[in-house]
């Protein structure tokens, strides 16, 4: 009996969307733990293609039951427009999906205060995807959040509702910020929305509870990646999130004990959005190449991925901090025209190497990558499904990512259909999912 966690090894946008939806059909239940509708996760089926951000992936499966977790932060709006647009393609909402009593509420007024602490002197804008998520989550951690049971208590609601207003008002006049907003048509809205949900809304832990005694299976779906999350990541340009395999847990009420395995998803190469420390980053002409190739423009902003080059230090530190079984590496394809790759191997700071991965930005700003140069294939992997149809340089450089970080690279994807993967035979990851 396995529960699994799926989550990003690098900055997000790995390709966990696809990855999760490819699996969902072998579990009963899958679970988001943290985030909003910051995630932008994509999946391909056929012609077709389907950005989810707030749902998981998992219900694009039918039958399988998809939870929104009490760590994730519930934007009313944004879940009813995107569960419309999956009713529109005939995906049974209702009966799928289950939103957490204890889940937190964001309000538009928080995107604003969002805006106002980017646009503050002194401080470098994080370059946040402007949903409001950090300051729902400020709120949460300030003990003063809304949560989604509150909206169906109509008293406390207005209480709990009017109080926080009332100190965003205060907070928008000490920073001279002069956006009209109309916080009375906003409650009612949301008390609006509140009774679209109604019928969705639960306690999900005791949901995933009953799950299991009834032996069923639960893959937990991570939204951004390890060095995004709020503790782990790369502080303070990170979310505010646990998006590691820690969150998994407190994120849903399923007891670690209940957790069988971890795959981390990441890139053949890395990307990053937004703004923040980012030691492999190309800067030439290879940054653009893999752009081109990978389309990395972010699902959610449009705006371009950063992209550079696989390193290795930072996916041992992200091994480390969630335990990684096994590691998918995604976006294989994108690497085929290149003649060689390079690999960053170690961090240089001041002339040393360090051994491990240092806690402050600036520190990480100064990091002089080291490489190692890997031959290219030149030749297409779009679409092969078994390791040894692979070209050898391929697997001489799936090899060698497997050496380095010392986690078994248990698949591959080699583009963003369901059917282009590799599941290796024999590998923890087959036996993960299997
Ligand atoms: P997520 O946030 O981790 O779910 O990833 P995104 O959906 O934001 O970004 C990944 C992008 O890469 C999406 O457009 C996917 O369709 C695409 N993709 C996923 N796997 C592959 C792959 O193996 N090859 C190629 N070429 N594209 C892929
Ligand atoms: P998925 O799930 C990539 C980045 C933003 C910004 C920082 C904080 O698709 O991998 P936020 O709005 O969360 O407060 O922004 O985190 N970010 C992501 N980058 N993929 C994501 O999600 C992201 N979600 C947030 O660009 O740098
Ligand atoms: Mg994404």
């Amino acid at each position: 009996m396995h529960n699994i966690i799926v989550l990003g090894a690098q900055w997000g946008d790995e390709g966990k969307g696809k990855v999760v939806d490819l699996f969902a059909e072998r579990f009963d239940v899958v679970a988001r733990y943290q985030g909003g509708h910051n995630a932008g996760h994509t999946v391909y089926i056929g012609e077709q293609k389907f950005v989810l951000k707030l749902i998981p992936s998992g219900i694009l499966r039918p039958g399988v039951q998809a939870v929104i977790g009490n760590g994730v932060v519930v934007d009313l709006a944004a879940l009813i427009q995107e569960m419309s647009m999956l009713e529109g393609l005939g995906i049974d909402v209702k009966s799928q999906l289950r939103i957490s009593n204890r889940a937190h509420v964001i309000f538009p007024f928080h995107r604003l205060i969002e805006k106002m602490s980017e646009a503050r002197e002194n401080r470098v804008p994080i370059g946040t995807t402007s949903r409001g998520i950090g300051p729902c989550y400020e709120d949460k951690i300030g003990r003063r959040g809304i949560r989604v049971a509150d909206l169906y208590d109509p008293e406390s609601f207005r209480a709990l509702y009017d109080t926080l207003a009332e100190d965003k008002q205060t907070l928008a006049a000490t920073f001279n910020l002069h956006e009209t907003i109309d916080y009375t048509q906003i409650r009612r809205q949301c008390e609006e929305f509140a009774e679209k949900i109604r019928p969705l809304v639960c306690d999900t832990a005791a949901v995933l509870a009953g799950a299991m005694t009834q032996g069923k299976r639960i893959l937990f779906e991570g939204a951004q990646g390890t060095m995004l999350d709020v503790d782990h990541g790369t502080y303070p340009f990170v979310t505010s999130s646990s998006a590691a395999a820690g969150g998994a847990s407190t994120g849903t009420g399923v007891p670690p004990t209940k957790i069988n395995g971890i795959i981390g998803v990441s890139k053949a190469y890395i990307t990053r959005v937004g703004s923040g420390p980012f030691p492999t980053e190309s800067h030439d002409g290879g940054g653009e190449l893999l752009r081109r190739e990978g389309n990395e423009f972010g699902a959610v902003t449009g705006r371009p991925r950063r992209c550079g080059w696989f390193d290795v230090p930072l996916l041992q530190y992200t091994a480390m901090v969630n335990g990684f079984d096994t590691l998918l590496i995604t976006k294989l394809d994108v690497l085929d025209q290149l003649d060689e790759i390079p690999v960053c191997v170690g961090y240089g700071l001041k002339g040393k190497l360090l051994t491990e991965m240092p806690a402050t930005y600036r520190a990480l700003e100064a990091i002089e990558p080291v490489y190692e140069r890997l031959p290219g294939w030149k030749t297409t992997t779009r679409g092969t499904t078994r390791m040894d149809a692979l070209p050898e340089k391929a697997r001489a450089y799936l090899k060698f990512l497997e050496e380095r970080t010392g986690v078994e690279v248990g698949g591959v994807s080699t583009g963003p259909e369901r059917n282009e993967t590799i599941i290796r035979a024999g590998s923890k990851l087959e036996k993960l999912v299997g």
